[in-house]
């Protein structure tokens, strides 16, 4: 029609409102769908918190407890699985290169010296953050052996880019013959 009666026009913007409304429920709907959520996730943590949270003082790390210096690196637990401890500061990590074997389940346990660091291998799924006061675990099976990166991913001050280290990922049976000779790796030269 090229010249639209009154009546016409009249019933369109009619249909104009009605699709709007509906768009506008649509959009209501979403919003209280996403407080809802946020409610219930609010309340779910606040009467279950995470199950273990485990801190410690930074300021006394190097002094005694499990992160002194020659507790730090690779050992083998009873189970055969293996614990790395590793201390973030700025602006590296200690040991600045970690040893595991392949085919074997690891737990990292990481903490700070000093600032927010962050803690993430690269090829796997860890990225997470190492916060002073808390010790952050992760668990992890490498494959087969290779060489990751691990990289500081948190802004830590001026020297934030180059804090870095490496994982090595080794044979099994070659990482349990060093294991006899030594109660904790790394392969730091
Ligand atoms: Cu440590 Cu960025």
């Amino acid at each position: 029609m090229s010249n639209p009666s009154a009546s016409g026009s009249h019933a369109s913007a009619e249909v104009a409102a009605r699709v709007e409304r509906r768009w506008a429920m649509l959009a209501v709907a979403l919003v209280a769908v996403l407080v809802a959520m946020v409610i219930y996730t609010g309340l779910h943590w606040a009467m279950m918190p995470p199950s273990r949270v485990e801190t410690i003082r930074p300021e006394s790390l190097h002094v005694a407890g499990e992160f002194v210096e020659s507790n730090l690196g690779s050992a083998v637990e009873s189970d055969g699985s293996v614990t790395v401890r590793v201390v973030a500061q700025q602006y590296s990590f200690t040991p600045q290169c970690l040893l595991v074997p392949a085919d074997t389940p690891i737990t990292f346990r990481a903490t700070s010296a000093d600032v927010v660091h962050g803690f993430l291998v690269t090829d796997t799924n860890i990225n997470s953050m190492v916060e002073p006061g808390y010790i952050s675990t992760f668990r992890t099976t490498f494959e087969r052996p290779a060489d990751h990166l691990m990289p500081c991913h948190e802004y830590c001050g001026t020297g934030h880019q180059g804090m870095w280290a490496h994982v090595k990922v080794i044979d099994k049976a070659a990482f349990a013959r060093m294991a006899a000779h030594s109660r904790r790796l790394s392969c730091v030269k």
